[in-house]
């Protein structure tokens, strides 16, 4: 049964009698597990109030573009990065037309302009109006873009016409919504992941660490297991809940995180590196607190062993993927990374930039293989490990590695 667990679905409502559907709608997507936000327009709030789905949705309902308070709180753009999926039900003609022509005349418009997210439709209106050439048009345009259409239905309308034109029901449009995710993209493949930091302790109660928060690799991981891969995280330590169906390994040290590595690759046909794993760990690990002492003391660290280059070196080797986080020269010295330590594949992600990289929710990043490159352009976490998982699946599906 598909999910929207860990997903973030913003909701467009549009102005037609269906909008008073799009309560029951808010409800079916937080039962599939979703986080629901709300957008609306004005002819929306003709027919149902804000404070209703503001109510169900459990935040408040975004409704103003030229709005500097609203913008305070959270911009259109942040709106924009923070959808997986963008869901308008229902969609007027007007509506339909305004999205075909790339209007951007209203919030819903402009976020919807401004996402990197899937666009689901869910089209409600008079028969007729559905069926005119214009709005045909639209909806080929639309469909051509990539739009996901779900509906519309027919039968008996409110304005007392029967045909084709009516909202589908709540139920069916919060699963049309789930199925997307789940693109069978790696059916049958086993995918393990490693995420988070590693933690190199000093003595008991001490370590060498980092900042990583683990988001990029429990996104990779979410996005593995939709693309019906099964899916195992090696996991340094982290607050994040674990993502439905992977199967999680906790791990604290380098030297943790590759033994558990090494004991997966028998069953590993992807391998994907995302964890900040420290490159060096103290040399020896203290058994009772060091005590305060001189004012200078000297910690004598060494390296540790190279997890993604030692899966990449072995006889039978996954498709191996890597990261780069660099802070200058990111391209050359993310495809220096990848050819010394032997990779299909590196994303290379710049980390001098604090609203992208380590503990942000949104990333950018430029994935590099031997003879390619492809920009990710800024997005969230969710967004960037789809198109990740979808870039890796071309290559296999190419042979060419
Ligand atoms: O966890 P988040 O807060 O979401 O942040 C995500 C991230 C910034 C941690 C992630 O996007 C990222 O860039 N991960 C790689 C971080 C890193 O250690 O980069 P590196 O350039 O030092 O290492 C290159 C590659 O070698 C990485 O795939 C790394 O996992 C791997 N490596 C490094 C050292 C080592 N001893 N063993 C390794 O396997």
């Amino acid at each position: 049964m598909a999910h929207l667990f860990n997903r973030n679905v913003l909701v467009g409502v549009s102005g037609g009698i269906a909008a008073y559907k799009s309560a029951e709608l808010v409800r079916q997507l937080q039962e599939l597990g979703a986080s629901v936000r709300v957008i609306m327009t004005r002819g929306a709030r003709e027919f149902i109030t804000p404070l209703t789905l503001q109510a169900l949705s459990g935040n408040p309902v975004h409704t103003e573009l030229l709005d500097p308070e609203a913008e305070l709180g959270m911009s259109h753009i942040e709106l924009a990065r923070w959808a997986d999926v963008l869901l308008i039900a229902p969609a007027t003609a007007d509506l339909l037309a305004r999205l075909a022509t790339g209007r951007a005349d209203d919030l819903l418009t402009t976020v919807a302009l401004a996402t990197a997210a899937p666009l689901v439709l869910a089209p409600a209106m008079n028969q007729q109006m559905w069926r005119d050439r214009a709005t045909a048009a639209n909806v080929a345009t639309l469909a051509a873009r990539g739009c996901k259409l779900v509906g519309p239905a027919s039968g008996e309308q409110a304005c007392g016409d029967v045909g084709p034109g009516r909202m589908v029901e709540p139920p069916v449009i919060a699963a049309a919504v789930a199925g997307i995710f789940e693109n069978g993209l790696l059916d049958g493949r086993r995918v393990v992941i490693t995420a988070g930091p590693t933690r190199e302790a000093l003595d008991p109660v001490r370590y060498i660490s980092n900042h990583s928060s683990g988001k990029m690799g429990y996104a990779l991981a979410q996005a593995a297991v939709d693309a019906g891969a099964r899916t195992t995280l090696v996991s340094g330590p982290v607050t994040l809940p674990a993502p439905d169906h992977v199967r999680v390994l906790q791990v604290e040290s380098a030297c943790e995180m590759l033994d558990t590595c090494l004991e997966l690759l028998p069953e590993c046909d992807i391998f994907i590196a995302c964890a900040a794993v420290a490159d060096y760990r103290p040399g020896a690990v203290a058994q009772q607190k060091i005590k305060k002492g001189p004012d200078e003391i000297n910690l004598k660290l060494v390296r540790n062993p190279d997890i993604v280059a030692t899966v990449a070196a072995g006889r039978e080797r996954p498709f191996t993927v890597g990261f780069a986080a660099e802070t200058h020269e990111l391209l050359k010295h993310a495809r220096e990374k990848m050819l010394r330590k032997g990779l299909d594949m590196i994303v290379a992600n710049d980390v001098s930039d604090k609203s992208i990289g380590f503990n942000s929710d949104n990333n950018e990043a430029t994935v590099l293989w031997p003879d390619g490159e492809q920009v990710l352009a800024l997005s969230g976490k969710g967004a960037m490990a789809r198109q990740i998982i979808q870039l890796i699946a071309q290559r296999l599906a190419s042979g060419e590695h």
